[in-house]
Formats: structure tokens, C-alpha cells, sequence
């Protein structure tokens, strides 16, 4: 069993990354600047976003976090938005999800500018995503793809099953899964809430994407011998024995899993850091692709 370890790879992104901004620097070039939009005071959120600002850092990029009230109203962000969209100096954005209750999610997301919209959430940039264009890939499931390309997982004519169909992460690996090329050229199943007899199915599963949020969810024997498993999980499950009194787990039972499978991704140090690596990518692209106005 091989451990696909997220947090070194995801530091080798990043050292890859600082290297081609060492570079950008020396020939005087404008720096990627990243802004994330944080609106209300959830917890999970504030942590999130303050890694990626401080992944900014890290790398040698601009950042800049605007954080706004839980009671900001749907206008008052869409402003924001379109204040972001016109700074020359900002590369790309994201809006960190989910939104208070009085905003409306896709709105939000319709109104980012499209080129440099690094989550890869809007609609335009979905789309281009499914037919194969060029594009920014959602992070989450751009960092999948990143761990079984470094590590040469076999995906081509496996059978990849996905747990969970959320705009963020398994309806886009579900997709990219089955798209040509590597990784791709996979089978896929997207599970979902209404899907009857999972077992049955993630027990013909080659390669299992869980990304439902549901601690521990995935048990021994719902899983094949050798598969290769991706959880995507992290839920918050209240634990007294830590110092922040939680414990962030995964959807997979690793313990009784790890037996089984060929490669499994740990929780936290699989996915989690290569989304902000890969958030980090994407906003090196959007600042080269603006340089090169394409
Ligand atoms: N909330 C959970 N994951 C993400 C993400 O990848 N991007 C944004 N904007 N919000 C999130």
C-alpha cells in the first residue's frame, strides 16, 4: 500500500512555483496576486482561506483577503465582485463558499469574470472544462488529477466511482475521470444521495473519489482489494482530547481500508493541501495569461 502523500507533493508544487516567480521577478514582471472574498465568520471557512493567503506567501505571490460581514447583502458582495473584476492588479479571485442564507450561490458565481475565475466555478469555465478546453480546473479535483499523474496512478479503462455530486468536487471528477488522456480514459459512476446499494457498486470500484463529507463512511468491506482510494472529507467531529477540541476526519475508515487498498490518501495531508496548490497554479496561469492577453 502506498500512502499518496498530498502534503509533499504539494510542496514540491509550491517549490515549483516559487522558482517561476523567482523568475517573473528577474525579468521584472508583475507578480500573481490572489484575493479571496470571506463573507461571515465560519470557522472551517476562516481557516481555509487563511491557509491559501498564507500559501500566497509562501510562494511569492500578492494577496489580498476581503473579509465582509455575515450580514452582507447580496448587492453589497456583487459590488465587491465587480470591483475585483475591474483591478488590473488582481489575477484572479475566489469567493469562498458556502454564502450566508440571503445570497444566492449562483449569482455570486456568474458575476466573477470568467478569466480570473481561479475556482474554475463558473459556468463558462465548467463547460470549457467538460469539452476538454483550455481552462481553469476546480482546485480540489485539479490536485486529484496532480496526485495520480506523480505518483503514475493507472485511471486509463479503470472503473472510478465517485461519491457525492457537488458542484465543487465530484460532479467535476466525475468528469474529468472519463475525459480523454491521463488521468482519464476511466469509467465512471457518480453516486449520490438516491443511489441505491452503494456497496454494491463501490465494491466493483478500481478507483473510489469520496468526497461526501460523511466521517468514516467508507468501510472495509464496501472497497476491493488493491483499489485506489481518494477521500476528500474533511468534517470537524468534536474530540476533547485535541487542543482545538475537534479532529478533522475523512469519509474513509482508514485504518481498515488502508488494508486493502493499493494507494489511499491520508486525512488531513491527502487532498486538502493540494487544493491550495493547485488554487495556487491556477492563479500563476491567470496572471500569464493576462500578461499574454489570451
Ligand atoms: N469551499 C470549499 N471548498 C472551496 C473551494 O475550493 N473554493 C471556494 N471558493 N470555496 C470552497
Amino acid at each position: 500500500m502506498t500512502i499518496l502523500d498530498g502534503k509533499k507533493v504539494s510542496n514540491d508544487i509550491k517549490d515549483e512555483i516559487t522558482e517561476q516567480v523567482k523568475k517573473m521577478k528577474a525579468k521584472g514582471e508583475k507578480v500573481p496576486h490572489l484575493a479571496a472574498i470571506l463573507v461571515g465568520n465560519d470557522g472551517a471557512s476562516l481557516t481555509y482561506v487563511g491557509s491559501k493567503v498564507k500559501a500566497c506567501e509562501r510562494v511569492g505571490f500578492e494577496s489580498t483577503l476581503v473579509k465582509m460581514s455575515n450580514t452582507t447583502s447580496e448587492v453589497e458582495l456583487l459590488d465587491k465582485i465587480h470591483e475585483l473584476n475591474e483591478d488590473p492588479n488582481i489575477d484572479g479571485f475566489i469567493v469562498q463558499l458556502p454564502l450566508p442564507e440571503q445570497i444566492n450561490e449562483q449569482k455570486v458565481l456568474l458575476a466573477v469574470n470568467p478569466d480570473k475565475d481561479v475556482d474554475g466555478f463558473h459556468p463558462a469555465n465548467f463547460g470549457k472544462m467538460a469539452l476538454d478546453m483550455t481552462t481553469f480546473i476546480p482546485a480540489t479535483p485539479f490536485g486529484i488529477l496532480e496526485l495520480l499523474d506523480r505518483y503514475g496512478v493507472e485511471t486509463k479503462g479503470k472503473h472510478t466511482v465517485v461519491i457525492g455530486r457537488s458542484h465543487i468536487v465530484g460532479r467535476p471528477m466525475s468528469i474529468l475521470m472519463g475525459r480523454k488522456g491521463f488521468p482519464g480514459n476511466s469509467t465512471v459512476t457518480l453516486t449520490h444521495s438516491h443511489t441505491k446499494n452503494i456497496t454494491q457498486i463501490t465494491s466493483q470500484a478500481d478507483i473510489i473519489i469520496s468526497a461526501l463529507g460523511v466521517p468514516n463512511f467508507l468501510k472495509a468491506e464496501m472497497v476491493k482489494d488493491d483499489a485506489v482510494i481518494i477521500d476528500v472529507g474533511i468534517t470537524r467531529v468534536p474530540d476533547d482530547s485535541t487542543e482545538k477540541g475537534y479532529k478533522i476526519t475523512g469519509d474513509v475508515d482508514f485504518v481498515n481500508v488502508s488494508k486493502k487498498a493499493s494507494y489511499i490518501t491520508p486525512v488531513p495531508g491527502g487532498v486538502g493541501p493540494m487544493t491550495i496548490a493547485m488554487l495556487l497554479k491556477n492563479t500563476l496561469l491567470a496572471c500569464e495569461r493576462h500578461r499574454k492577453n489570451v
